[in-house]
């Protein structure tokens, strides 16, 4: 049977499934809770000093607690919400992690945010003093009040931020330590500094900024207000992007992904792309932790099917079978009349999508029949994408990859 154990640092998993820092961590009693079902680890909320956390939080909501609002709804693929910060300080997750943490089975990483690279320094510190495990610094988060705060908002964007924060708390604690940040698809240079400055993983999140879908017969948005979308299959293919953009970096340092989540599937292709990991919560919130125990069954099946004895192998499977845009482009000529979509008519309803979405003017349906001018096909196969009852099928498409390889 495979193996699922992974390592972020010298810190073992017993699985790669994370319980991602979130609405399901916000609390001693939420890890209490999540260490019932077997995930590799379990991220806390994302925890400040009490001192910088109420620099964070006092202008905007005084003597609130920050969390009164959180409100979610359902897009049907993943979440837009409105949620607060921790109201827990890093001294009281201190005093949890002193009494409780020799009790919990599953790994507790903690998680750390900041206005000051003290902040980050003196925090760090305090954790690894309370015990806790391995610490993930949290660089980067969307929510309002955290904006204009350079060391925490953006700081993802932001290299000089990256390089001093992430090699200063490397300097101060010696647990495990990660930093998980947002991407940009257009400057993933500073995903390059966690490894450089001998931190244990990287955590690459992906979330939308988003506005709430309306009510149409109210003329009412479907909550009053919304900071992100969360799980969406759309922060699935930009995390691909992300770990793409690593190239071989995944090999030195353990790459953890978050975002887009939504089966046991996805899992298995983020590690496909080189992530060693995958932290999870909107799918957690929206079906239960239950499921983790179901996916490493999945997972472990999938594995002895193909032959994967441990994760490790099956790191970056497909990355070498990915072609870039120039090669793929580069086979025009060859390929040209031989890549053509073919159809089954007994399947074709006749309906005549394909035939309106052709650019080439390659397909007809008359009288209920389709019918292929071959010679124009281009194969681009939006039409396969589009037929709802499966009668068309593009021919010879491993000849892009065959010619491309030699
Ligand atoms: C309500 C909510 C609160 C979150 N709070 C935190 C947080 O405090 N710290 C953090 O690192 N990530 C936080 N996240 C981000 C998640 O950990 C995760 O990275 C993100 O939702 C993408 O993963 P998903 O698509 O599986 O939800 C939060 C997400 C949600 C939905």
């Amino acid at each position: 049977m495979a193996d699922l154990r992974v390592k972020m640092g010298s810190l073992e998993l017993e699985n790669p499934i994370i319980i991602s820092s979130g609405h399901l961590t916000r609390t001693g009693e939420d890890i209490k809770r999540c260490d019932k079902y077997g995930g590799g680890a379990v991220v806390i909320k994302s925890s400040f000093l009490e001192k910088e956390y109420e620099k964070v939080v006092k202008p905007y909501a005084p003597g609130l607690f920050p969390d009164a609002r959180a409100n979610f709804h359902s897009t049907g693929d993943g979440l837009v919400f409105i949620c607060g910060l921790s109201p827990i300080p890093v001294e009281a997750w201190a005093k949890w992690f002193k009494d409780n943490i020799k009790e919990i089975k599953t790994p507790v990483i903690a998680s750390l945010m900041a206005v000051s690279v003290e902040g980050y320094i003196n925090g760090a510190k305090m954790f690894q003093e309370a015990g806790a495990e391995a610490l993930e610094i949290l660089l980067g988060c969307p929510l309002p009040y955290l904006l204009p705060h350079p060391y925490v908002g953006g700081a993802s964007f932001n290299p000089a931020i990256v390089e001093e924060v992430c090699s200063e708390v490397r300097k101060a604690v010696d647990i495990p330590l990660g930093v998980k940040m947002m991407f940009n698809p257009l400057d993933q240079s500073p995903l390059q500094i966690p490894r450089k400055v001998g931190l244990d993983w990287l955590t690459i999140a992906m979330a939308f900024p988003a506005a709430p879908s309306i009510k149409l017969d109210e003329i009412e948005p479907v909550i009053p207000s919304s900071v992100g979308s969360t799980g969406s299959k759309v922060a699935k293919h930009a995390n691909f992007v992300a770990l793409l953009g690593q190239g071989d970096q995944y090999q030195d340092i353990h790459v953890s992904v978050s975002g887009g989540t939504q089966t046991w599937s996805d899992i298995v292709e983020f590690i496909m792309y080189g992530a060693s990991s995958v932290q999870i919560q909107t799918l957690f919130l929206q079906k239960g932790m239950g499921l983790i125990k179901e996916f490493k069954k999945n997972i472990s099946d999938y594995m002895d099917s193909k032959g994967f004895g441990l994760i490790e192998e099956m790191k970056g499977a497909i990355l070498p079978k990915l072609l870039t845009f120039d090669e793929v482009i580069a086979t025009y000529g060859k390929t040209k009349g031989k890549i053509v979509v073919s159809a089954d008519q007994e399947k074709c309803v006749g309906c005549g999508v394909c035939e309106e979405v052709c650019n080439w003017g390659a397909i007809k349906v008359i009288d209920g029949t389709v019918e292929i001018e071959k010679e124009i096909c281009e194969g681009c196969g939006i039409c396969v994408c589009d037929c709802t009852q499966e009668a068309l099928r593009l021919e010879n498409v491993e000849l892009v990859n065959k010619i491309a390889r030699g």
